[in-house]
């Protein structure tokens, strides 16, 4: 049996919310039952569906002018993943993944023992796509699988739009398959749409987590081909049955309100880039500018410190909490978050100058 070998989750589970300012979160704080209209004695214990909420998958399907035949829904981003992967996958088949990259992904397929390989996202190129090298690493290893993130974790860039039609390319010319995590895309405003619209051969995944501030409900969905979803619901059926009712009714009227919840999500997005990004010129850290979203990954000069988990340590020790680069696959990085309030996060911010001085 394959067991996790990446210590991530586990990580964030008992540790993201450590010390007294939190910079480790990606997703915007939680909303509450009025941010959503609706009060929680009106859930109803007994609502049954067998594939998920059908408002909740006719509107997904409806933003980008699709039936609900496109869209699929599972008990978290992370599942969705799994399913879609997990149903294409056979022991053996070679994955391409992104490094640095959110690896937790790569380590829900380590059960299903295929063969996977990083391919790098460089700082230097502020995190661009590799495109040539990895055309090259497809090809060479007949490669099944890609997987990416969009908006990138943990750097916040996007794929410029020359790089999502050069997956489209490669999924026509190789056969292969893409996965893109897109949970962080709809923090972009215009929002570019997701990228399975380009070829057949992508698979967009989502989620109610990061920018709709509610990631305790458990949800996520992949947008796809009915074959590639009817695929996917042959692993949902055997790993989960069905989502919780309860799930469904919120992500129901979350729905509703969706573009209140986005407006939400890039108002705090923009009010903390604000904060952090003035702080981030005049720090000794070097930063890729993100695109948008909660999240940039700046390198940590070695003479001040030799790893992110140096420096992340030293300021665990004055109240502020940092993830480590290496939980990404960069150790020399580390992921900066500021969705907290900004009057927190400027105080949080100055607490880290000190460190940095020291
Ligand atoms: C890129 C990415 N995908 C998926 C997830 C997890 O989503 P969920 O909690 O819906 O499984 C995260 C959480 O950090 C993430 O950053």
């Amino acid at each position: 049996m394959s067991l996790s070998k990446i210590p991530y989750i586990r990580w964030a589970k008992e540790h993201a919310q450590d010390g007294e300012f939190s910079l480790a979160m990606s997703a915007v704080p939680p909303v509450d039952w009025s941010d959503l209209d609706l009060d929680p004695r009106d859930l109803a214990l007994s609502e049954f569906s067998a594939y998920g909420d059908t408002a909740v998958r006719e509107g997904i399907a409806a933003e980008w002018g699709w039936g609900r035949d496109r869209v699929f829904l599972g008990s978290s981003a992370t599942h969705t993943h799994f399913c879609f992967a997990a149903s294409l996958l056979e022991p053996g088949d070679r994955v391409l993944y992104e490094r640095p990259g959110y690896l937790p992904l790569l380590d829900a397929l380590s059960v299903l023992k295929v063969e996977a390989t990083p391919f790098e996202r460089r700082f230097e190129d502020a995190y661009a796509l590799p495109q040539d090298e990895l055309q090259r690493a497809v090809r060479a290893q007949g490669a099944k699988l890609v997987l990416l993130t969009d908006l990138h974790n943990p750097s916040g860039v996007r794929l410029a739009e020359a790089e999502r039609r050069f997956l489209a390319t490669l999924c026509e010319e190789t056969g292969v398959e893409v996965i893109v995590d897109e949970m962080y895309r709809p923090f972009l405003d215009p929002d570019p749409g997701p990228a399975c619209a380009l070829h057949d051969g992508i698979v967009t995944i989502g989620g109610f987590n990061k920018v709709m501030g509610l990631s305790q409900i458990r949800i996520g969905w992949g947008i796809s081909t009915p074959e590639r979803i009817e695929r996917a619901r042959r692993i949902l059926d055997a790993t989960t049955i069905h989502n919780s009712c309860l799930t469904d009714q919120v992500a129901r009227a979350a729905w509703r309100v969706r573009e209140r919840l986005l407006e939400r999500a890039r108002t705090i997005a923009h009010h903390g880039w604000a904060v952090l990004g003035t702080w981030l010129e005049s720090s000794p850290l070097e930063v890729v500018q993100p695109a948008g979203g909660l999240v940039c990954f700046p390198r940590v000069p070695a003479e001040l410190f030799p790893t992110g988990a140096a420096l992340a340590e030293a300021a665990l020790a004055v109240g502020v909490n940092v993830t480590p680069g290496h939980f990404f696959g960069e150790p020399g990085h580390v992921r900066f978050g500021c969705g907290i309030p900004p009057e927190q996060l400027a105080t949080a911010l100055s607490r880290l100058s000190e460190v940095l001085r020291a």
